[in-house]
């Protein structure tokens, strides 16, 4: 299963329930790879989406231990249960926020990744997957600007289970 996540250069992922640094770039890069595919996100995540509503275009599971039932979504009430009903689409992003990128790590195998080159103050962070042996840089692209803020796109690979 993917991730796909933009971090600061602290691993930062976000502070107070929401991005402290959001690129256009990366909103079009998160839109190209998770277009169609199933998408695995948090309930407090999602309603940090436009109008707290399921994102269009995609097969949305939310996760949730309340007993919601959200239009435009799946509800799961538990990681099995997310992973159970993710299993029926081709393609499956793990896409946050901190809490369940934590419980879906270990069902990872790809995160792309947007590097902001910012130090924002976040609340909620990524694990730092330079520092983990297990996992590797396996693209990185050219380094960009917006705005002034420096970025690039990666693709982080685990390495072999075995
Ligand atoms: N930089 C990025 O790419 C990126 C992407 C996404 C999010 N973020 C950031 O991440 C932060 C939010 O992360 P977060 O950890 O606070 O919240 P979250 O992971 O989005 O949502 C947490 C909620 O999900 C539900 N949940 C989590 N695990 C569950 C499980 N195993 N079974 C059932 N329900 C489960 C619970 O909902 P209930 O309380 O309803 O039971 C829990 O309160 C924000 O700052 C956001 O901006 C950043």
């Amino acid at each position: 299963m993917d991730a796909i996540v933009a971090v600061y250069s602290d691993w930062g992922i976000g502070d107070g329930g929401t991005q402290p640094v959001v690129l256009h770039a990366d909103r079009a890069h998160f839109r190209a790879y998770t277009a169609g595919a199933a998408v695995i996100v948090g309930r407090k995540t999602m309603e940090d989406f436009p109008g707290g509503r399921p994102l269009k275009g995609r097969h949305n599971i939310v996760v949730t231990r309340q007993n919601l039932t959200i239009e435009g979504a799946e509800v799961a009430r538990s990681t099995d249960e997310a992973l159970f009903l993710a299993a029926k689409y081709d393609k499956c992003y793990v896409i946050g926020g901190a809490s369940v990128f934590r419980q879906f790590f270990p069902y990872l195998d790809r995160v792309e990744i947007t590097k902001i080159d910012l130090a924002p103050r976040s609340d909620s962070f990524f694990p730092d997957l330079d520092a983990d042996p297990d996992w590797v840089c396996a693209a990185q692209g050219d380094w960009q600007e917006e705005d002034g803020i420096r970025f690039c796109f990666c693709t982080y690979e685990r390495k072999d289970r075995n």
